[in-house]
């Protein structure tokens, strides 16, 4: 049955919702395969797992014609300079979504298989991501970097997707501390 209208509250300093749903927490063990130096990759998994990013979801179910939200909160840091990221997925179906950047600074790295588009996110932004782009989120600051996802319930996560086919960049910083996308390889 559909959830009835409810309110969320939702405090902007600590980034929670409530009533709040399952939250998530993906340490550096769990992306494996996604950075480019796998070797600088597998020792920080291996050694102290830092948490890479949190997702807290509000209480609507991921079933068809339901409009779940998320908070993502990324951490800052960088694997071999490669800066911290989430693991990045398409939608099966190809439905699209939209991110709202809350807090810091980041990034939303798109990729549709053929061209790439990076949007720069800080707080007040809107990222639109259209039907059939794979998305990944990035923190290019030095603290820590959220922001709210509004999706249809019925999107799903393919994550083997970017296994496959790549994001098309990584994000990198040069040396004054601007963004650097370089080609994916790996
Ligand atoms: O729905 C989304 O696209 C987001 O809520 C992401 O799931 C979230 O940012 C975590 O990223 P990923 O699912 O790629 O690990
Ligand atoms: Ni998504």
């Amino acid at each position: 049955p559909p959830v009835s209208p409810f309110a969320i509250a939702f405090d902007a300093e600590r980034l929670t919702l409530s009533p709040e749903g399952p939250t998530l927490t993906r340490r550096m063990s769990d992306l494996e395969g996604l950075f480019l130096d796998q070797s600088a990759w597998a020792e920080s998994a291996a050694g102290d797992n830092p948490v890479v990013y949190t997702v807290t979801s509000s209480p609507v179910p991921e079933i068809n014609r339901e409009l779940p939200q998320s908070i993502t909160t990324i951490f800052p840091g960088a694997t071999a300079g490669e800066l911290w990221m989430t693991k990045g997925h398409q939608h099966p179906d190809h439905q699209g979504e939209i991110y709202l950047a809350l807090k810091g600074r980041g990034g939303l790295l798109m990729f549709d298989g053929e061209r790439v588009e990076w949007l720069d996110m800080t707080p007040g932004t809107i990222g639109y991501i259209p039907p059939g782009w794979a998305h990944r989120s990035v923190n290019t600051g030095d603290e820590p970097y959220a922001f709210l996802a509004v999706y249809p319930g019925g999107a799903g996560h393919d994550y083997g997707w970017v296994l496959t086919h790549g994001m098309g960049s990584r994000a990198y910083l040069d040396a004054s501390g601007s963004v650097d996308l370089r080609p994916y390889a790996g």
